[in-house]
């Protein structure tokens, strides 16, 4: 079987073709970063417009990239959301006509799910249960996943997503959008120990995360410091400390709490060198393993909605005619796969 994959959720196209026996036959990505650059954050509007120039030309690169003919596709995905309406609106429109037009199913992909199954493409993908750490710019939650769809959320930010709290505290520093990478590369030259920032909520029990009091920390220490490239590269440093701690304080917690010794990181911020080499160390305390996708599909990427796509297509579920964008849409809704 061989589907296609289309991601339009947020600021990046993502189209690829997935094949059950073969793997990934090809992976195409436009970021639209330039576009909302002078905005210093996504505006949804301009996402939809390049969305729609964009779509078909990456669809029918990626077809030629995999040398297939419309006939060689079997079902198409496409992330039905959580996501900006009318970002998700162009590639749900797209792909429920592709496939209507193609004589094929469509099915819906939760962008999570996505994120969730991406290290599934790596050579060594973790086996289930595990504890899924998700970390985006619009997301953060520790799961326990005992299967494909069977997820309980066993905490989440109360506010910011952790990308979030990286893109406003990188903005904070000047640093341009997304500031999360360029805010880590800072942090590379930072000193340990010259700045300490709060581990928020981790002086009580429970899994929930609270990320937005650190740009105001971050603020705060900003403006109580002379702004050479030292002292912001220990602020950024002191920054990614922080919300890497608090993490692996709440990784910990869930691990105890199921029994678990898989960890998964996924979403934007799991590209983050500091995050993987902290969880890393966790796992390995605990006897477990820590698995992440590479970092091309940390970030948003159509290979991850074809693989999910693939999975919910060989359980049977597809869509009917409707076209389904659901910019709010909580993971543990999910139909479980039982294998
Ligand atoms: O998953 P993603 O591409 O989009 C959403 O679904 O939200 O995540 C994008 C987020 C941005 O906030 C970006 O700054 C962050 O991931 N990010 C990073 C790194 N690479 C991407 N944050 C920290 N360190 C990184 N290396
Ligand atoms: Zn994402």
């Amino acid at each position: 079987m061989r589907v296609l994959g289309i991601e339009t959720s947020c600021d990046e196209t993502g189209i690829a073709i997935y094949d059950d026996e073969q793997g990934l036959l090809a992976h195409q990505l436009y970021s639209q970063i330039e576009l909302h650059a002078d905005y210093g954050g996504v505006v949804p509007e301009l996402a939809s417009r390049d969305h729609v120039k964009k779509t078909i030309p990456l669809i029918q690169a990626a077809m030629a990239q995999a040398d297939c003919r419309p006939e060689d596709i079997d079902g198409v995905a496409y992330t039905a959301g959580p996501g900006l309406v009318g970002a998700l609106l162009v590639g749900a429109t797209i792909g429920r006509s592709l496939a209507y037009a193609w004589n094929v199913p469509a099915v819906p992909v939760h962008h999570m799910e996505g994120h969730l199954l991406a290290p599934m493409l790596e050579e060594n993908p973790p086996e289930f249960p595990f504890v899924a750490v998700l970390v985006s710019g619009g997301h953060t939650m520790i799961v326990e996943v005992q299967g494909i769809g069977a997820y309980q959320i066993l905490g989440e930010s109360i506010d910011d997503a952790a990308g979030e709290a990286f893109d406003k505290t990188a903005k904070l520093m000047g640093l341009d959008y997304p500031g999360g990478p360029l805010l880590a590369r800072l942090a590379e030259k930072g000193t340990q120990g010259r700045f300490r920032f709060p581990r928020p909520m981790t002086d009580r029990p429970g899994l929930d995360m609270s990320f937005s009091g650190l740009k105001t920390f971050a603020a705060n220490t900003i403006a109580a410091h002379d702004n050479d490239e030292q002292t912001r590269a220990d602020i950024a440093y002191a920054f990614q400390e922080a919300v890497c701690d608090t993490l692996v304080i709440k990784c910990r917690r869930a691990l105890e709490q199921t029994g678990l010794k898989r960890i998964v990181i996924a979403g934007g911020v799991s590209a983050n060198q500091r995050l993987r080499a902290d969880l890393a160390q966790l796992a390995q305390k605990v006897g477990g393993a820590v698995y992440y996708p590479r970092t091309e599909f940390c970030t948003d990427n159509g290979a991850m909605i074809a693989y999910a796509g693939m999975q919910r297509f060989k359980n049977g579920e597809v869509s009917g005619l409707a076209v389904q964008a659901t910019p709010r849409w909580p993971i543990d809704q999910l139909q479980a796969i039982h294998s």
